[in-house]
């Protein structure tokens, strides 16, 4: 019998390089990447078109960038199965950025939570790009007919806004765009601060943020003060609403060890916080001992990874290209 091929399914995703990767950035998004290769068409990218909406150093961005790629490939993603790319080096994301701004309404973008967060921390710079962010995030998606967006929980907002944006442009032109879905982890997705549980974990509160580069004796320092309740229980059990501190650290734990709630429970069970802070960590430790060697080792060879990005581009624009001459069909331009 004749074979049928089915063409797989695409996965998209990316991360700014606006500080070092952390441990929400690996569970939430990075760790739901691997292994998915052979199963799915893959393309994750360096997001630092998005980066300058907030003023960055032009060094630690470029350094960064490099060192984001490094730890990609360290975390597991081959770039021979993956295609890994820098958003910039493919100039068809500024391009469908700008058709999809006008195809997005000014009412959608200003209830973006991201917006509003990001202006009432750099109120001095509420620029342009930071208001239309979610257009070009939109092109970044919609440019490789993505079905699949794996992201933590923060960013639903915007792929469900990619949605309402595709619908719109293909409600008035036909089919031009897939339309995708955000794939979002069930443990991992939402990784608070360990020194501050009801806000999420990010690089702006460094103290409360594991970094995926971090020595082990800090990373282990940051779970032995991580804040637990300060209910009179002092039992492992998982309660967001009432138990933040311990509920952030079992969801960590499980995200890293693949173990469910109930299991943690009983593993922990007449043990108290003090001993679980340091297990946490420990478990912690050796997911990111591998990823750390291995970036370190691969950040040695920059030839190495400027030739990743450059062949990463050239692969990405092949794709990104088909989709944007369509669109600029569709809106009526000129053809070249
Ligand atoms: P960014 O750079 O803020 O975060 C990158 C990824 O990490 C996830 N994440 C978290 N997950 C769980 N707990 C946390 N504390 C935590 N902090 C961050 C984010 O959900 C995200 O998946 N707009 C995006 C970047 C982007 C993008 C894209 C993503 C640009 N274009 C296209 C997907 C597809 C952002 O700012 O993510």
């Amino acid at each position: 019998m004749e074979e049928v091929k089915v063409a797989k399914k695409r996965m998209l995703s990316g991360i700014q390089p606006s500080g070092d990767l952390h441990l929400g950035n690996y569970l939430g998004a990075m760790k739901n990447w691997i292994g998915l290769a052979d199963e799915f068409d893959c393309f994750y990218f360096m997001a630092d078109m998005h980066t300058i909406t907030v003023r960055q150093n032009p060094a630690d961005l470029r350094r960064r960038t490099l060192e984001q790629m490094a730890q990609y490939i360290a975390c597991g993603l081959d770039p021979e199965k993956n295609v890994l790319f820098v958003q910039s080096h493919v100039h068809q994301h500024a391009e469908l950025g700008w058709v999809l701004n006008c195809f997005t309404m000014f009412g959608e973008l200003s209830r973006m939570t991201q917006f509003k967060d990001k202006s009432a921390k750099n109120a001095e710079n509420i620029n342009g790009g930071l208001f239309t962010y979610p257009s070009l995030m939109a092109a970044d998606i919609l440019l490789y007919q993505t079905d699949l967006i794996p992201v933590g929980h923060d960013q639903k907002q915007h792929c469900e806004l990619t949605r309402d944006i595709a619908q719109r442009f293909n409600g008035i032109y036909g089919n031009v765009f897939k339309i995708p879905e955000p794939y979002i982890p069930k443990a991992g997705a939402r990784i608070m601060s360990l020194n501050a549980p009801e806000t999420k974990m990010s690089k702006s509160l460094p103290d409360g943020c594991v970094f995926l580069m971090e020595k082990p004796e800090d990373i282990q320092r940051k779970f032995k003060r991580a804040i637990t309740d300060s209910d009179t229980e002092n039992c492992v059990r998982f309660d967001p609403e009432n138990k933040p501190g311990v509920s952030n650290l079992m969801n960590i734990y499980s995200a890293v060890t693949g173990r469910s709630f109930e299991q943690i429970e009983s593993e922990f069970a007449g043990c108290g916080y003090g001993a679980f802070k340091p297990a946490v960590g420990e478990a912690v430790i050796e997911t990111l001992r591998p990823i750390r060697e291995e970036a370190t080792r691969l950040l040695a060879d920059k030839a190495y990874l400027e030739g990743v990005c450059r062949s990463g581009a050239e692969k990405a624009s092949y794709v990104a290209e088909k989709t944007l001459r369509k669109v600029y069909k569709k809106v009526g331009f000129l053809p070249r």
